[in-house]
This record gives structure tokens, C-alpha cells and sequence, in this order.
């Protein structure tokens, strides 16, 4: 019983295997196996949603208005990144700054914690300050 079981559990998978291995040989380039095997920026990308997701947002809430779930303990609190005045007056290069060394380091609250794992990570760090300029006027 044991047997048949395994045998119609293979079965599907085998075709699946030949099936992809064809697709490979046939000379199509594979598109939809791993689109970002030779695109770094989108790897910079995910990691950056990742971490805006999992830390980010906790002070700066998931639409960048400074209202995280987090916030509220925080004095002063975060700013909104929709502010477009604000948005106006910081260039890339702050905001990456601010981001890598915290808050502390570019004269403003501490509790903007730093970062240092990604100095260096250049795709990364453009990928984060494209989200928070992305949160502009909304
Ligand atoms: C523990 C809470 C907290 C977390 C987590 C946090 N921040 Fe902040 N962040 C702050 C606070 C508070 C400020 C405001 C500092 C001030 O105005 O003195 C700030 C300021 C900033 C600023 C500068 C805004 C300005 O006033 O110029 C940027 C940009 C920023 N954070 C981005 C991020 C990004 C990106 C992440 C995730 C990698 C992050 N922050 C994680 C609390 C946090």
C-alpha cells in the first residue's frame, strides 16, 4: 500500500522534472524561474520592503506617517514622510545618512536607531530612500 502510495506521488513530480528540464533545453530563455538571478536592484528592492516591513514601520507606520504602532512612546515623535516641505529640504544623501548612522548621528533624536549593517549596501539603502520618498504628499 505503501508502495502505490509513493508511486502516484512521484509520478506528477517526474513529469514536472522533464517538463522543466526541457523547458531549459529548448532554448528559451528562462524568464519565470528566477527573474532575479541577474537583477540586483530587485534584490535591493525586496530587502528594502523587508526591513521597512519588519522594523521601519514600527515607528514610522506602514504609509510613512510617522504613526507605527511604536510612535506613540516616542518623543519627539517621527515626522510624516508625506510632508512635502520636509520632502523638499532633505537630499538623497541625508536621508541615507540618517538611515545608516541613526538618528543620534545627524543631530536628531536617538531613537532613530542606525543601521550599520547596511553601509555599503548601496542598492539597499536607494531602495529605502525610494520608499520614503515614495510616501511624498499621500
Ligand atoms: C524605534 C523607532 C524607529 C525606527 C525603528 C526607525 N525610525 Fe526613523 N526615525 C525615528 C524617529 C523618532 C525619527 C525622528 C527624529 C527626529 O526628528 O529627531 C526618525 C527619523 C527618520 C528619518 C529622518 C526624518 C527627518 O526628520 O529628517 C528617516 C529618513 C528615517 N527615520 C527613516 C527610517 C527608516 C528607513 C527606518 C528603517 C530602516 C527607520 N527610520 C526606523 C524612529 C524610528
Amino acid at each position: 500500500m505503501s508502495q502505490r502510495h509513493t508511486r502516484r506521488l512521484l509520478s506528477p513530480l517526474t513529469v514536472f522534472v522533464i517538463a522543466a528540464a526541457c523547458g531549459g533545453g529548448a532554448g528559451k530563455p528562462a524568464t519565470t524561474a528566477k527573474p532575479a538571478a541577474n537583477a540586483p536592484a530587485a534584490t535591493g528592492e525586496k530587502e528594502a520592503r523587508a526591513l521597512f516591513d519588519s522594523l521601519c514601520f514600527t515607528c514610522h507606520g506602514s504609509s510613512g506617517h510617522g504613526d507605527g504602532p511604536g510612535a506613540a512612546a516616542l518623543d519627539p515623535k517621527p515626522r510624516s514622510f508625506a510632508d512635502v516641505a520636509w520632502q523638499d529640504s532633505v537630499n538623497d544623501e541625508q536621508i541615507t545618512k540618517t538611515i545608516v548612522f541613526g538618528g543620534a548621528a545627524v543631530g536628531k533624536s536617538p531613537m532613530m536607531p542606525a543601521q550599520p549593517q547596511l553601509k555599503g549596501q548601496t542598492e539597499t539603502l536607494a531602495a529605502l530612500v525610494k520608499i520614503v520618498r515614495g510616501f511624498r504628499g499621500k
